[in-house]
C-alpha cells in the first residue's frame, strides 16, 4: 500500500561532489510544492544520531544552486555502522514524525539506508553524489561532470609549464578505487599515458611509451596515475621511472581536494536538480529502497541492493586502445 508521507528529511553524506546543492534545493522545492514538512540533516548520518535535523522552507535553500560543496555538511560517519547509533537516529527522526528519507551520496551511504531501510521500514530514496561515478544504475553520478572539468583545467595549466620545460609529469588524480575519472581526463588531456586501478601496471611498458614520445620529439609528457592503481602512488611510479629514464626533467603533482571543490557545471546543476525532483516525487508516490539515476537521457530507479551489488565501474578496454593510440 502507497504511503502517505508526510515529513521529508534530506542528507549528504560520503565525500561532498559539486552539484549536491542543487540536489538539495530541488529535494526541497518539490517536497513543499507537495505541501510535504521538509527537513534538512547535518553532517549526514551524524546529524540523525545527534538530532541535528533542521526544518526547512522554500527560501532555505535560495541561491545556493551555483554553490560547491553541500549546505548540509557532510561526514562519514562510523557510529551509524553500529546498531546503537542506528537505533539513535530512528528515534530521532521518529520523534519529529518524519517518515521518508532521501540520501545523496556514494556507496558507503548506500550500504547504510539500505541496512537503516530494513531494520526499521524507513521510506528511503537514494541519490547517487560522488566524483568518482563508479554506482551502477546510473550512466553518471553528481558531481563527476564537474570534476572531470576541473582536473582537464589544471592539467592544461601543468601542460603549459611541462612544455615550457620539457618535463614528464605524473598527475595523481582521485577516484578511488574506479579508473573511471582517470581515464576520461586522459582522453580529454591528451595524457601520454594513464595508470588504473582496474589494469596491472607495466613499467616496462610506460618507459617504452615515453622513449618513443621523446624520440619523435614529443616536448613534454604527462602520465595521469589514478590513487587506485595498484602499483603505488603518483610519487612512487615517478620514482621507479626516474632510475630508468634518468635524462628526463621529472615532477609529481597530486591534484587532491581541488578535485571535489568548485561550482558545478551546468550539467550538474541540471543533473542535481532531476534527481532531486525524481527523488522525493518517487518517495511521494511510494517508492523506497531505491536509487534514482540517470540511464539514457531517463531517470530510473534500480534498487540499493543492484546499486550497491553491482557497483564497480567496468573499465572500457576501447577507451583505453584508443587513449593509447591517439597519444603516439
Ligand atoms: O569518493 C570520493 C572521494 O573523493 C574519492 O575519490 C577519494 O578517494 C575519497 O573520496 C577521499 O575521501 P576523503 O575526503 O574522506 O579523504
Amino acid at each position: 500500500m502507497k504511503p502517505n508521507i508526510k515529513n521529508i528529511a534530506v542528507l549528504t553524506s560520503g565525500g561532498d561532489a559539486p552539484g549536491m546543492n542543487a540536489c538539495i534545493r530541488a529535494a526541497i522545492r518539490t517536497g513543499i510544492y507537495h505541501q510535504k514538512n521538509m527537513f534538512g540533516v547535518m553532517q549526514g548520518y551524524q546529524g540523525l544520531i545527534d538530532n541535528n535535523i533542521i526544518p526547512m522552507d522554500a527560501r532555505s535553500v535560495s541561491n545556493i544552486l551555483h554553490l560547491g560543496g553541500t549546505i548540509l555538511k557532510t561526514a562519514r560517519c562510523l557510529a551509524f555502522k553500529e546498531d546503537e547509533g542506528m537505533e539513535t537516529a530512528f528515534r530521532n527522526m521518529q520523534a519529529k514524525s518524519i517518515d521518508g528519507l532521501v540520501v545523496i551520496g556514494g556507496d558507503g551511504t548506500f550500504t547504510g539506508a539500505k541496512r537503516f531501510g530494513e531494520k526499521y521500514g524507513i521510506n528511503v530514496i537514494g541519490v547517487p553524489g560522488t566524483i568518482d561515478n563508479d554506482l551502477y544504475g546510473s550512466d553518471f553520478t553528481l558531481g563527476y561532470d564537474t570534476a572531470v572539468n576541473t582536473i582537464i583545467e589544471a592539467i592544461d595549466k601543468i601542460r603549459d609549464t611541462a612544455n615550457s620545460h620539457d618535463r614528464l609529469f605524473f598527475i595523481e588524480v582521485m577516484g578511488r578505487d574506479s579508473g573511471c575519472l582517470a581515464l576520461r581526463t586522459a582522453i580529454a588531456s591528451g595524457a601520454e599515458a594513464v595508470l588504473l586501478p582496474e589494469k596491472e601496471t607495466s613499467l616496462k611498458d610506460l618507459i617504452t611509451k615515453l622513449k618513443e614520445g621523446a624520440s619523435t620529439k614529443k616536448s613534454s609528457s604527462i602520465v595521469i596515475v589514478s590513487e587506485g592503481n595498484k602499483y603505488g602512488g603518483a610519487y612512487d611510479i615517478a620514482k621507479s621511472v626516474k632510475r630508468k629514464f634518468t635524462h628526463y626533467d621529472t615532477k609529481v603533482t597530486i591534484l587532491g581536494h581541488l578535485q571535489r571543490g568548485g561550482s558545478p557545471s551546468g550539467y550538474d546543476r541540471i543533473l542535481g536538480s532531476r534527481l532531486g525532483f525524481a527523488a522525493v516525487s518517487h518517495l511521494i508516490k511510494g517508492e523506497t529502497m531505491k536509487m534514482v539515476g540517470l540511464r539514457g537521457n531517463e531517470i530510473k530507479l534500480t534498487s540499493l541492493e543492484e546499486a550497491l551489488h553491482a557497483h564497480t565501474y567496468k573499465l572500457e578496454d576501447d577507451l583505453l586502445e584508443m587513449t593509447h593510440v591517439l597519444s603516439i
